[in-house]
């Protein structure tokens, strides 16, 4: 049994039930698992560790400062175990590969300014819950639906997140994780 730690920042939700379905694989698979919230993992003490799990979602091309800072915080401590990184963005949930692009170079513009890489990275779809925001962002991410030709739900809330692929992600990143000569487990 492993010990891992799945850190995730979220503005709106989505990325820490991504976080959660994260923690929940993990430890179905017989490992011990830790979930933090970034924001609130500055002042938290972390203990040991095996391999990790990051999670952020992009917001006007960025991701969340706080887990930015959390990556610099521990930077040294992430150097020495397998690492996954999960982007969560409504460009991930696109086919077209400008957007596709876009999330990758979100990635990468992340991973520079850090001067850090994750072993492992999943574009993750997000979701839009239009309880969560406020007038002006609710009406910028349902003009970005538009000219995606996607309608938004009548119901306030669409969910892009592709569960299985997620599913898949991990159990590849779980696979590289116990490798021999790697092995945590
Ligand atoms: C104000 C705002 C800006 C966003 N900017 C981007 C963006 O630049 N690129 C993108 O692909 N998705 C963008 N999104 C979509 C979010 O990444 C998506 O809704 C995600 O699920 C949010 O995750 P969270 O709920 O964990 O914060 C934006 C969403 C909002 C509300």
């Amino acid at each position: 049994m492993a010990h891992f730690l799945v850190v995730y920042a979220t503005t709106e939700g989505q990325t820490r039930k991504i976080a959660e379905r994260v923690r929940a694989r993990l430890a179905a698979a017989g490992h011990q698992t830790t979930l933090v919230d970034a924001r609130a993992a500055v002042s938290q003490e972390l203990g040991t560790f095996d391999a990790a799990v990051l999670a952020a979602s992009l917001h006007v091309g960025q991701h969340q400062k706080e887990i930015v800072q959390f990556i610099r915080n521990h930077r040294a401590r992430l150097e020495r175990v397998p690492t996954a990184f999960v982007s969560v963005s409504l460009s991930a949930s696109s086919t077209e590969a400008k957007d596709l692009d876009g999330a990758w170079a979100a990635v990468d513009e992340m991973f520079e300014e850090l001067d850090w890489e994750a072993t492992r990275v999943h574009l993750a779809a997000g979701a839009v819950h239009d309880r969560q925001l406020g007038f002006l962002k609710r009406w910028m991410i349902h003009r970005i639906l538009r000219e995606k030709g996607v309608e938004m739900d009548p119901s306030g809330d669409m969910e892009f997140t592709d569960w299985l692929a997620l599913d898949l992600f991990l159990d590849t990143f779980l696979a590289h994780c116990v490798t021999p000569g790697r092995a945590i487990a």
